[in-house]
């Protein structure tokens, strides 16, 4: 067992709930001590603390898929990192691994938790970043969502919103591998030209110009087949105007409410679900635990080949991560977002 030379741990901790967009106010940035090791144990520093929409909705007492973060508790979050100590055989130091690492520079774990700890593959032309995104819980995201709950078949048209971020572009570029004619929705000229230039959509429609509804329409004369809903409000309302009869919504996530006390921005009468025979299915990718080395077999094979492409939007230093979060809320971000913790 190698011995780390690292006693401190920086922490954050829920200190109270947000109301609208996080603060720093709203937790406490603590130190503490690395206790030594127990049976089974291993010792891993955080590299990439993944920052995703669902951690505002883990600090919201509403009703959601795991439990909220209590007051007091260590700000629960996805991450890589590296193992620095081990007394398990499963983990060897120097591996790098993902898992619910939390808010925090270090974590100790048995890899057992109800969230696994998995050892990553070291492939070339896949960097570690793209395992935290693209490869990893993300791109999972976008694959069964779009391939499984989707159901496309090839020649049909698919919307994604939120089609700039981690998940919608990952979403689009599989669409465009399953023979799709693929529409983002994403803000401003940028992130459309990137889509269509760099990712090789079909049409992008930047919902904050005034003429967005009438480039929507235009990019999608045969109507809509799938849409992948990442945002809810009106940006669906526009969408779910234009499903095609048997068409699927696939609800992935509504983020334009997350903020808010409830989702009631989101007004869709129920009579075109029924008229169209529409199939609106939500899903949450802890679903499909047992399918994950598929997804990521599948997705790191594709990057490897160049056939998906990546970026990330990454910021350093653990201590900005409750500001860092808020750009997920006000478009800040292009890819996966992520906070660099320590050097790999
Ligand atoms: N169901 C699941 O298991 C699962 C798993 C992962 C993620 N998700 C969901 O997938 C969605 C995307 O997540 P992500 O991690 O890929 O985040 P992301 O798309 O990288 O970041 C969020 C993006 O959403 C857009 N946005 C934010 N507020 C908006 C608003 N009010 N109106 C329109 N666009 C808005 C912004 O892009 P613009 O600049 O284009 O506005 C922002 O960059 C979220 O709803 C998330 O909850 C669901």
């Amino acid at each position: 067992m190698a011995t780390t030379t690292h006693t401190e741990n920086h922490l954050f901790r829920l200190k109270s709930r947000p109301v609208g967009l996080v603060t720093p106010d709203n937790f406490d940035y603590v130190q503490s001590t690395i206790p030594k090791l127990g049976p089974n144990e291993v010792l891993i520093r955080t590299v990439y603390l993944s920052l995703d929409p669902t951690n505002r909705i883990w600090m919201s007492d509403i009703e959601q898929y795991m439990p909220p973060v209590k007051i007091g508790e260590t700000m629960r979050g996805l991450g890589i990192g590296q193992v620095e100590q081990s007394n398990n055989s499963r983990f060897k130091v120097g591996d790098y691994v993902s898992g619910m690492l939390g808010w925090q520079e270090y974590v100790i774990a048995t890899g057992n938790e109800p969230f696994p700890l998995v050892t990553l593959p070291k492939i070339a032309g896949v960097p570690l970043a793209a395992l935290a995104g693209a490869a990893g819980m993300t791109g999972w995201t976008a694959y069964f969502g779009l391939l499984d709950v989707g159901a496309p078949k090839k020649g049909e048209t698919l919307v994604v919103s939120a089609a700039a971020g981690a998940v919608g572009s990952i979403v689009g570029q599989i669409g465009k591998l399953n023979g799709l004619r693929v529409v983002g929705i994403a803000g401003g000229e940028h992130k459309c030209n990137w889509l269509i230039d760099e990712l090789g959509f079909d049409a992008a429609v930047d919902y904050k110009q005034p003429s967005w509804q009438k480039q929507l329409q235009q990019a999608t004369p045969n109507g809509i087949d799938i849409d992948f809903e990442n945002v809810g409000g009106e940006i669906m309302e526009e969408v779910y105007k234009r499903m095609n009869l048997n068409g699927r919504i696939v609800l992935c996530g509504l983020i334009a409410s997350y903020n808010e006390a409830d989702d009631s921005k989101t007004k869709l009468g129920l009579a075109p679900a029924l008229m169209k025979r529409l199939r609106i299915q939500g899903f949450i990718i802890t679903d499909y635990a047992l399918k994950i080395q598929d997804a990521t077999d599948k997705l790191v094979h594709w990057i490897a080949e160049g056939k998906i492409k990546h970026r990330e939007t990454v910021i350093a230093g653990l201590e900005n991560a409750p500001i860092a979060l808020n750009k997920l809320f006000d478009g800040g971000n292009t890819g996966k977002l992520l906070i660099k913790v320590s050097d790999p």
